[in-house]
Order: structure tokens, then sequence, then C-alpha cells
């Protein structure tokens, strides 16, 4: 038996109403103090692209470097799940999708990749999991396309891109998706995802009534470089020390009290 939450467990949690605190994680002290303090997934997302190496944007981020820090974050865990990003370009076919999967898990000691994208990822999903890869799918804005997108923009406002949100949040489940990130989409949107489909949701600007929360470590310890987003809350402001932030993250998730209308759209 596993020491660590396994997607049976996270799918617990939705059916208990219990919510599912998440974070963003690159090196093993930091996996360690998130862990301690009840954080239930580590995510190591190809968000390190910004705020470690520098980058304006994800892009840059390879497939090795997302091992790298995967196994970093892999040595310091005790009790999370450890989900990790398939960066840009690594997902371009489902073989490619599975090759670079398999690295992940095999090399990263991860338990579930992320990938981005709708109905264009379904035939790499249905893929991994035949494979015996547990996969999250990621909906909403997707910052591995922002170049088409042009710019961290709030995603799903219109009638009908809502709906195809919805619809394609439908697809990804079909598909045999067990977890939802839902980024930067109104929070009437989120709920009605949440509420349609049975895998858990994990949401990040996208509301109160996703199954979980994610942020990106840096936010949430007052770190953001220029203007934090609306749904970043730094919780080391008023709390000591990172160790006390961490821990009123995972309470406010967990009590429902973050995020607040003020950080939804
Ligand atoms: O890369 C990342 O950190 C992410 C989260 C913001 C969901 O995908």
């Amino acid at each position: 038996m596993s020491k660590f939450l396994t997607v049976a467990d996270l799918k617990q949690l939705k059916q208990t109403g219990e919510k599912i605190a998440c974070l963003t994680a690159y090196d093993a002290t930091f996996a360690k103090t998130l862990d301690a303090a009840g954080v239930d997934i580590l995510l190591v997302g190809d968000s390190l692209g910004m705020v470690i190496q520098g980058q304006s944007t994800t892009l840059p981020v390879t497939l090795d470097y997302m091992v790298y820090h995967t196994a970093c974050v892999n040595r310091g865990r005790e009790r999370a799940l450890l989900i990790a990003d398939l960066p840009f370009m690594t997902c371009w076919s489902p073989e490619a999708a599975l090759q670079s999967a398999a690295r992940l898990i095999q090399q990263g000691g991860a338990e579930m990749v992320k990938l981005e994208g709708g109905r264009h990822r379904r035939d790499a999903i249905r893929l991994l999991v035949q494979e015996g890869i547990p996969v999250c799918g990621h909906l909403g804005l997707l910052p591995q396309s922002i170049h088409r997108l042009g710019g961290y923009k709030v995603q799903g406002v219109a009638p009908h891109d809502a709906e195809k949100l919805l619809e394609e949040a439908c697809l990804l489940e079909e598909a045999g998706a067990e977890l939802l990130v839902l980024e930067c989409i109104p929070a009437t949107l989120a709920r009605a995802i949440t509420m349609e489909i049975t895998i858990p949701t994990i949401g990040i600007g996208a509301g109160p009534d996703c199954d979980g929360q994610v942020l990106v470590l840096y936010d949430m310890l007052g770190l953001t470089i220029g203007k934090p987003p609306r749904f970043v809350k730094d919780f080391l402001a008023g709390a000591g020390d990172i160790n006390s932030a961490v821990s009123a993250y995972v309470a406010a998730v967990k009590s429902g009290q973050f995020p607040s209308p003020q950080h939804s759209y």
C-alpha cells in the first residue's frame, strides 16, 4: 500500500466535499515544507520556467528540466500526490505524450501528469490511461498557447466559449482524465463544470466552487514579480513565517474561505 495520497483518495475528497489543497513545488525543501503543512497535491508546474528560470513564458521549459525538478520534489515529500506538467511541444502526438509522460513517471517519480488543452488532447489522454498513467487535464487559460491567446486573459466569458469549455471538460473526462485544472475562468462556469463532471476540479482564478485550489507557490508567498493577478493572495503577509503561511493557505482552502469573491472573476 502506498503511503502517498492516491487519485482514488482525491475522488473520495470530491464525494465527501472536502476541498483539495494544491500548490506548485520545484525543490525538495519546499516539497517537505508543503507536505508537512498538509498540502494534498504537489504540482511541478512548467511555471518553473517563469519563477525559477526567469523566462517570460513557460514555452522554453524542456522535458529535461521537468524531470529534474520533479525528482527534486519527489525526494522531499512524504504524503502528497505528485503531479508533473508535460511541457510545451511534448504532446504533439499521442506517442510523443506517452514517451514524455513515461520519463516524468520513471525518472521523476510523478504519479500523474498534467497536459494543457481540450478536444485535440483526447487521443493522447486515452493512450496514457491505457498504459496506466493517470492524467490531469487543464482548461481555460493555457499558458503554453499564450501566443495564440494574445495575453493572460480570463477565458470562457462569452456564452459560446463557456459552452465549449463545458463540453471539453466532459470530453476530457470521457477520454479518461481523472483530475482537471481550471485556470482563469468565471466562477459560475467553473461551478457548472464542477457539478457536471465526476472527476475533481482544481481551480486557479476559477472561483470558490471547484473541488480544490492551486496557486503558484511564489505567488502565495508574496513573491510575484510585477502586479499579482486578481486570484493571488499573499499568505505570508501577516503569517510571520513560511510554515505558518502554507498552513494558513491549507486551512483557507479546506474551509472554503479562499478564494473569496475578490479573488474570483
Ligand atoms: O505551471 C503551473 O504552475 C500550472 C498551475 C498554475 C496550474 O499549470
